[in-house]
């Protein structure tokens, strides 16, 4: 593959850069999109001329979640045997230093995606969250997990149950992101960032990533599956169908419980 349709790639230096690119839709996730994803990173991860990745969207938006059109009609059959999320994990075993640049709205799988990288750099203008409570679901690509771990189980119920959405400032300083940066600066400090672990001696990158991973993922693969089994278990509510309609008919969803 060497046109992408739904994400844009560039080589610099001992760095690849692959933008989202469906700004119409905020950059949400389809499934053609992951692919595109994971087939770049994996190329990247393949070539020895790169040392570091940066995984981008654009000002406005990271990604604003999984896109909510593709999967609103999906039953929980449907959902378990595709299995879109998988793909997902792709990113979890690149060897090189994954980072994710962010701006805008960094939402469900959005934040997901940029929870999997390595690293996260933020614009002042980027805004966290794991909203899937409004489409009466939850997190599926984990968030539940990794948004726990990294900013604790206060805020992450926060988070996880009411909507809870952070600043750039709040994310720093739950120790979600790394940096916070004007957002004329956030890819460039996040390119320069890329830059510097590309030149460090390459077998002690991989596995100095490989062993900070471990100490954050002990017991996350048990979490990750049982995330993933109430993700796609919550397709077979009625809310599910009521949530996902409500959003693209551009209404408030009426919850009944089952
Ligand atoms: N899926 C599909 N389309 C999406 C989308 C998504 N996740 N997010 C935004 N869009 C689309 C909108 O439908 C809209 O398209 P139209 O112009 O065709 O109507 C376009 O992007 C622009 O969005 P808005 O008009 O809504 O922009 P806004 O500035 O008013 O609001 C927003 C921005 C608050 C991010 C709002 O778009 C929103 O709430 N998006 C959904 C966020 C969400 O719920 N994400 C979780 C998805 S589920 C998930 O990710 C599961 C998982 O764990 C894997």
């Amino acid at each position: 593959m060497s046109a992408y349709e739904h994400i844009l790639t560039e080589k610099n230096e001992r760095v690849g850069l692959v933008r989202l690119n469906r700004p119409k839709a905020l950059n949400a996730l389809n499934n053609a999109l992951i692919t595109e994803l994971m087939h770049a990173l994996s190329e990247y991860d393949a070539d020895p001329a790169i040392g570091a990745i940066v995984i981008t969207g654009n000002e406005r938006s990271f990604a604003a979640g999984a896109d909510i059109k593709e999967m609103a009609d999906a039953s929980a059959v449907q959902m378990l045997t595709a299995d879109h999320i998988s793909p997902f994990d792709r990113i979890r075993s690149i060897t090189k230093p994954v980072i994710a640049a962010v701006s805008g709205w960094c939402l469900g799988g959005g934040n997901e995606v940029a929870m999997s990288c390595d690293m996260i750099i933020a614009s002042e203008t980027a805004r966290f969250g794991q909203p899937e409570i409004n489409l009466g679901v939850i997190p599926g690509a984990g968030g539940t997990q990794r948004l726990t771990k990294a900013v604790g189980k206060a805020l992450a119920m926060e988070m996880v149950l009411n909507n809870r959405t952070l600043t750039a400032e709040e994310a720093q300083q739950y120790g979600l992101v790394n940096r916070v940066v004007p957002v004329e600066r956030y890819l460039e400090e996040a390119l320069a960032l890329a830059a510097e672990i590309a030149q460090r001696a390459p077998l002690a990158v991989r596995l100095g990533k490989e062993a900070v991973n471990h100490a954050f993922e002990s017991f996350l693969s048990d979490g990750l599956a049982d995330e993933r089994r109430s993700f796609y278990f919550l397709f077979s509510s009625a809310d599910q169908k009521e949530g996902m309609a409500a959003f693209m008919e551009k209404r408030k969803p009426e919850w009944k419980g089952e």
